[in-house]
């Protein structure tokens, strides 16, 4: 198997409020990206990474990340909404492999979550991880409250995995008809293709809230517990 990563990194961590992009907090000694890049430089099934970066950190980020990694193929300028830095990473590929779109700020993803999306992906085309949620969603629209099932919903997370054609074609055609999502497997339902769903664990949460550092410095210590 091999399989290629857009790592996501161009954001501005506005909710974390840091001074700095989140990308650059360093937790247990370690920049949150340099945590997520080595997920997929030690896991075998990675041949690639691609690593989308703000425009105004280029010289930061290529010092940081442009030499330790050996899969690091290319940094590339992001845009201003996520799916824009997606589209940059996606064109900035030299291979059409299975690709996976991943957020720099999911550091704690695992090899057995990356290895079950590649599978889903070579059956079904596309994959993307998430969980079950466990709040009650309540849809507010013009002051009408509706409450969903929530035995159907689950919270989609990344990586999300695809064959190198239909993300192509998802992208191009949202690019086309000026189809903003917030995540890139829902650009797969205008060309009608369904992808499957793979169940996650919550240890694979976004850091986004200034709450969210604690949690990941907890987080390793349980790693390196685990390892012992
Ligand atoms: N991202 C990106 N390009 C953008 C916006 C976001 O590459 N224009 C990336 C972020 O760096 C992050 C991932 O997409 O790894 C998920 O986005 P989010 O958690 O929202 O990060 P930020 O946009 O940086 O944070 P905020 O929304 O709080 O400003
Ligand atoms: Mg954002």
């Amino acid at each position: 198997p091999d399989y290629q990563v857009i790592v996501l990194a161009a954001g501005q961590g506005r909710r974390m409020n840091a001074g700095k992009n989140k990308q650059l907090i360093e937790i247990g000694g370690q920049t949150l990206i340099e945590h997520t890049l080595q997920v997929f430089e030690n896991d075998d099934w990675c041949d690639s990474i691609y690593v989308v970066i703000h425009p105004n950190e280029q010289k930061l980020m290529g010092d940081l990340i442009g030499k330790q990694f050996s899969k690091v193929k290319k940094i590339v300028n992001g845009g201003d909404e996520r799916q824009d830095s997606v589209r940059e990473g996606l064109l900035s590929l030299e291979q059409k492999l299975v690709t996976f779109v991943h957020d720099g700020a999911r550091p704690f993803v695992t090899e057995d979550e990356l290895h079950e999306l590649y599978e889903q992906t070579i059956k079904h085309g596309a994959a993307f991880l998430g969980v079950p949620v466990t709040d009650t969603i309540k849809q507010i629209k013009d002051g009408k409250v509706q409450t969903l099932n929530r035995s159907e919903l689950v919270a989609a997370q990344t990586p999300q995995a695809f064959t190198y054609d239909w993300l192509k074609k998802a992208h191009d055609y949202a690019y086309e008809h000026k189809i903003y999502a917030t995540d890139d497997v829902a650009l797969l339902e205008y060309l009608g293709h369904s992808p499957a769903f793979v169940h996650g664990k919550l240890s694979n949460f976004k850091i986004t809230n200034p709450e969210d550092i604690q949690k990941a410095e907890n987080m390793l210590k349980i790693n390196r517990l685990d390892y012992k």
